[in-house]
């Protein structure tokens, strides 16, 4: 995980942000997903990936990201849009605490494969020992 701090162009007429691929964002882009209207307690994530690389904004409101490399845990709360967090292949994340109408975006090294996804700790425990 470390941390990304985009390029904010403020004047007069609101804040405009930027994140370019293989610049601000350590890989191509292929993907971009949001998510929104998550309701109140709702847990998020709770899986890995084999290949994929992320980063994850919260462009408005809050959520807690806790995550898991297979040996230590780190927590942060995103709650800023000129903040990312790069999360790469191998790394356990959960969503939680999602604060009202908060937008989460997600900008992606690849399409969506289901087959990249470990959905089972006990299987992402056992992955991160052979990797
Ligand atoms: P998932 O990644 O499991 O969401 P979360 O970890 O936030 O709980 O995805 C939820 C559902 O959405 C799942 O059925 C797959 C689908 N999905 C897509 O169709 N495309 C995507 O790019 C993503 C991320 C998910």
């Amino acid at each position: 995980m470390h941390i990304l701090t985009f390029k904010r162009v403020t004047d007069g007429r609101g804040d405009l942000y930027a994140a370019e691929g293989g610049r601000d964002v350590p890989f191509d882009i292929k993907r971009v997903y949001y998510i929104t209207n998550a309701p109140e307690g709702v847990r998020r994530g709770f899986h890995a990936h084999r290949t994929l690389r992320q980063v994850m904004i919260c462009l408005r409101g809050s959520v807690k990201l806790r995550l898991f490399d297979g040996r230590a845990h780190e927590e942060l709360t995103l709650d800023s849009p000129d903040t990312g967090v790069y999360v790469g292949p191998g790394i356990w994340r959960e969503m939680v605490e999602f604060e009202k109408h908060s937008v989460l975006l997600v900008l992606a090294s690849e399409h969506y494969d289901e087959a990249d996804y470990i959905r089972d700790l006990e299987e992402f425990k056992e992955f991160v020992k052979q990797n």
